[in-house]
């Protein structure tokens, strides 16, 4: 007889790291050994304590995988209820439910941001580093982290940096759409950071859920970091956008690109001028490879191309 499948329950479904993280399941070792569940927002509010209690003692996660989040980083400085409600409370919603249930029953895989730092570092930090956020979506993140290791120190928390994909709105989107636009683009070149394809970050969900569910339970809890290796700005990120797409076919021709720094560029949310994060812990505990941030952007430009019939 067939063993029971054990649940594995994906909040924020409709998000585009929850989309890849559809995606990829069928492809990975997970797939025999498990049911995945995918809730939307629409689904399951985790900012509503009481329905997360409802709709998880009736699934019953052997993992839980947090891909919700309040990501709208300069709306969220005039709208802090509802991004702390969402990424500190709604994320320790979770992780006090899983805290909850008996010991090692259910498992947490959270994601967080680079923007829990204030840019002020040279090198890469650490998983330990010191956090002290610019924005508030960055205080609303570190909030979350500390709210579910506080409930649940066996949680994981997986941050990452520059997420894009063929999904929803990010950089690699709003760039291509403004270069097609326009004759002429001024980008910021005095931030440095490392782009993440959710592709890349889905395979390490993946690979720690893996380890998580498997007969050892052999990946350490806490703090984990992953990104795709860049040390570059987003200037130099939309250079190789254009570069690529171009190539593709998918920007019919290159516009001129101006480096700025951030001074002429005045958003709402201040962000770290530098957020590179070390991915040590990662790859020690997992057979991750190594990613290369322009094999993954040129992975997505491929799909855009297909799905622009190029
Ligand atoms: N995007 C980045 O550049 C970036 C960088 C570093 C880290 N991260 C982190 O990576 C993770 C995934 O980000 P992403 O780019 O995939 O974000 P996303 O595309 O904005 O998706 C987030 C999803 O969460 C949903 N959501 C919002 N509030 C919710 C709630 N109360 N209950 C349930 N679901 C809710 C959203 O639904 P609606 O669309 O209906 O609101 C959306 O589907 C997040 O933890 C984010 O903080 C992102």
């Amino acid at each position: 007889m067939s063993k029971p499948q054990r649940r594995v329950v994906l909040v924020g479904a409709g998000g585009q790291l929850g989309k890849t993280l559809q995606a990829l399941r069928p492809h990975s070792h997970l797939n025999s050994s498990t049911r995945l569940i995918a809730l939307t927002r629409e689904q399951l509010d985790i900012s509503d304590a009481h329905a997360v209690t409802t709709v998880m003692n009736e699934l019953c996660p052997a993992l839980l995988i947090n891909a919700a989040a309040y990501t709208a980083v300069d709306a969220a400085e005039t709208d802090a209820d509802t991004a702390f409600a969402i990424n500190a409370t709604g994320a320790g919603n979770l992780a006090r439910w899983a805290a909850g249930q008996a010991a090692d029953t259910t498992r947490l895989i959270h994601v967080s941001t680079d923007f829990v730092f204030d840019g002020s570092a040279s090198e890469p930090y650490a998983e330990d580093a010191e956090c002290a956020p610019l924005g508030v979506y960055g205080a609303s993140k570190l909030a979350g982290e500390r709210e579910i290791l506080e409930a649940m120190p066996s949680a994981c928390v997986l941050r990452t940096s520059w997420l894009y994909s063929e999904h929803g709105g990010n950089f690699v989107k709003t760039m291509l759409r403004l270069m097609a636009e326009r004759d002429e683009l001024s980008i910021v070149n005095d931030q440095i950071g490392a782009p993440t394809s959710t592709r890349s970050l889905g395979a390490v969900i993946l690979a720690m859920a893996e380890a998580l569910l498997g007969s050892g339970h052999s990946l350490p809890a806490g703090v984990f970091q992953w990104s795709d290796g860049g040390d570059i700005s987003w200037y130099d990120f939309a250079e190789e956008i254009q570069r690529q797409a171009v190539n593709s076919g998918l920007l019919s021709r290159a516009i001129t690109l101006r480096p700025i720094p951030s001074s002429a560029y005045p958003t709402p949310a201040r962000r770290p001028a530098y957020s590179v994060m070390s991915r040590q812990r990662v790859q020690e505990a997992l057979a991750c490879p190594q990613t290369s941030w322009q094999a993954e952007l040129a992975d997505v430009i491929a799909v855009l191309s297909k799905e622009a019939g190029i």
